[in-house]
């Protein structure tokens, strides 16, 4: 009784494991074909952005620091000195204009892409959250 018990936690574990790699896995796959149509002509391909122009979102400290105040540059737009990776930035992004799921999905593929990694998964209520300061 006891050992059923204990791999049916051990199966209930591993399944929970399992359907949030999915989710994550399913949620990046949109997430860059929406940061193709939509970012990648600032940001750059590989996420590297341009110079001193547009900062980078491969390692970059401010998006992995700052999940939230990330979000809502998506959201609402970003503009004023902003420091990235020990480079001053003082420039203008406008609101993307996309939904929420559809930032769910660019965050997710952004947050896990060019060795970013990060435990947390971003969800809808995540952005749905974040509101214009
Ligand atoms: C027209 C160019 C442009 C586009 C398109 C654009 N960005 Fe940006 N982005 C910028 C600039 C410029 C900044 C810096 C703003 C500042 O200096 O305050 C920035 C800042 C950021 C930051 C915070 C700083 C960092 O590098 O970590 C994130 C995150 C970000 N952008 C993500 C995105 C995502 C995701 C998209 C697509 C939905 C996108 N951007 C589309 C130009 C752009």
């Amino acid at each position: 009784m006891r050992i059923s018990l204990l791999f049916f936690a051990l199966f209930f574990l591993f399944s929970i494991h399992y359907f949030q790699d999915d989710i994550l896995l399913k949620s990046m796959d949109r997430g860059s074909k929406l940061y193709r149509k939509n970012c990648v002509v600032c940001h750059g391909k590989n996420g590297t952005g341009k110079g001193k122009r547009i900062p980078p979102l491969a390692q970059s400290d401010y998006l992995l620091n700052n999940i939230d105040k990330s979000i809502r540059g998506i959201k609402y737009g970003l503009k004023g000195e902003i420091m990235v990776n020990g480079v001053t930035y003082d420039k203008v992004m406008k609101p993307s204009g996309l939904t929420d799921p559809e930032i769910t999905d660019i965050m997710n593929f952004i947050l896990n892409s060019w060795d970013n990694t990060t435990e947390t998964l971003i969800t809808v209520e995540t952005v749905k959250k974040v509101i214009k300061q």
